[in-house]
């Protein structure tokens, strides 16, 4: 498919609503607009969904369900993937499959519309289009926010049939009725179905401004058998497509997060655009079914570098192994390779000091009696290394979760056959840590930090 390269300049900018007088002083180097949103944990006192009577780990226990969830969910993309490329191909976006209520870990607070309405909006790793319940909304489940209207939003337009018809996905990846539409699946099988239309998006800035962007593709949804239970009223899709709301604010974004054990932490955040943060080392990035490949080379337990064979992280002919980076997941996953020789230098350092034992729902878990903060503090760092020299690093509470009120347990699961041996570096090991994304130029950026110093 051809497409005019001025489907979506980078940035159009509408107009400055509000900018605080820090910001008119800076006139010398101008940086770019920095859009943020807010990252909400869905367990931390911001979310909708917090429930200060769950415990730790409780919440921990539900984490790990979150996880395999959305595993399992990424595990069918790669299923489909291999049945039918079309359905997730990295063009289309109005035609996918998208991660169920319990497979989401972060939600995002977006105002769309003019007046600006905030949203609520699931993360979603793997999907790429940004889309809301719009009244009149079919089947749609009650949701925290009211439906947003679009026949009161001065900015909302249909996007036109005659022109990009293959933005519009019916099957044929054309109009139906002079109406273009989208359809997406649920993983538990349920649907969202809507019109594509343009539509002003509203960010922060940070400097406590706001800033609007017009987006020529978004989607309305008028039906939703999905979830029942839902707080959120759209989701919000990071996957590189073609025409993802990534693409159409520039193809860079990136994402810190703080300690997601801690319910007042409040500095996870998301840029998009321009502004992203791009500081710190660099390694090459590949996207592949709508997600961000890095080449892992090694993993090190304090200084010890571990004895693995590069290779098994290496991506295969068909699309097995291979490791991604995925905020939408939270424990990490190893192909064998790597997870066995892991797993073997935590026991042979634990095993001297704590008794070992089984979480009973999940007896290939690695545990120990103990506390996390008392028992594995001081615990050496463990190192992620990518290609040009760029590490994550996963400190106690990184590498361990308090799944029971005595039982740590290591929170890296290996990976398997039915997973397709991936290698998944999930939220847990990306706290503390900013991770920029550079679509077009192939670049990963990782840097260690405390997000509330990137504020400002
Ligand atoms: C979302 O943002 C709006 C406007 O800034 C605010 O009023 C609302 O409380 C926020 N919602 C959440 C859940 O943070
Ligand atoms: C996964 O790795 C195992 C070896 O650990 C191998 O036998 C199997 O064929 C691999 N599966 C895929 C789908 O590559």
């Amino acid at each position: 498919m051809n497409l005019p390269g001025s489907l979506f300049p980078p940035l159009l900018i509408a107009q400055f609503v509000s900018l605080s007088s820090t910001a008119a002083r800076t006139t010398f180097a101008p940086k770019p607009p920095r859009l943020t949103t807010k990252l909400i944990h869905r367990n931390s006192i911001f979310s909708p969904y917090y429930n200060p009577s769950s415990t730790v780990r409780e919440l921990n226990q539900e984490a790990l369900h979150r996880s395999r969830a959305h595993v399992q969910y990424i595990q069918e993309r790669m299923t489909a993937a291999r049945m039918n490329g079309g359905l997730l191909n990295n063009d289309v976006l109005s035609l996918g499959l998208i991660a169920d209520n319990a497979g989401i870990s972060f939600l995002a607070n977006v105002s769309i519309g003019q007046p600006p309405v905030p949203q609520l909006l699931n993360v979603d790793t793997g999907s790429s289009l940004l889309w809301v319940r719009c009244k009149p909304c079919n089947g749609c489940p009650r949701q925290a926010v009211a439906f947003f209207d679009p026949s009161k939003s001065s900015t909302y337009a249909a996007f036109p049939c005659t022109s990009w018809s293959q933005i519009c996905g019916d099957s044929s990846g054309t109009c139906s009725l002079g109406k273009c539409t989208f359809s997406m699946r649920y993983f538990d099988g349920t649907v969202v179905l809507g019109d594509i239309a343009s539509e002003q998006l509203l960010f922060e800035t940070t400097d406590e401004g706001n800033l609007p962007v017009h987006i020529k593709v978004f989607g309305c949804a008028n039906t939703n058998t999905g979830p029942t239970d839902s707080q959120e009223s759209g989701l919000l899709g990071l996957g590189p497509a073609k025409f993802s709301v990534l693409k159409q604010l520039g193809g860079k974004f990136s994402h810190c997060f703080g300690g997601i054990h801690d319910p007042k932490y409040e500095h996870n955040m998301l840029v998009f655009g321009e502004g992203a943060i791009f500081e710190g080392d660099v390694t090459p990035m590949e996207t592949y079914l709508q997600l961000y490949y890095v080449t892992l080379e090694g993993i090190s337990v304090g200084e010890e570098k571990l004895d693995i064979d590069p290779s098994v992280f290496k991506i295969g002919e068909l699309g097995e192994g291979g490791a991604f980076v995925d905020s939408g997941t939270t424990f990490t996953i190893i192909v064998k390779g790597g997870y066995d020789p892991l797993r073997e230098k935590v026991e042979s350092l634990l095993d001297q000091f704590l008794q070992r034992t089984t979480f009973q729902p999940d007896p290939q878990l690695l545990c120990y009696k103990g506390q996390v903060d008392l028992d594995l503090i001081g615990f050496p760092a463990v190192a992620f290394h990518f290609a040009q020299g760029t590490d994550i690093v996963l400190d106690t509470h990184s590498m361990f979760l308090q799944m029971k009120q005595n039982v740590p347990c290591m929170a890296v699961e290996p990976s398997n056959d039915k997973m397709m041996n991936v290698t998944v570096i999930g939220n847990l090991a990306l706290q503390f840590h900013n991770v920029g994304y550079d679509i077009d130029a192939g670049k990963m950026y990782v840097q260690r930090i405390d997000c509330q110093l990137l504020q400002s």
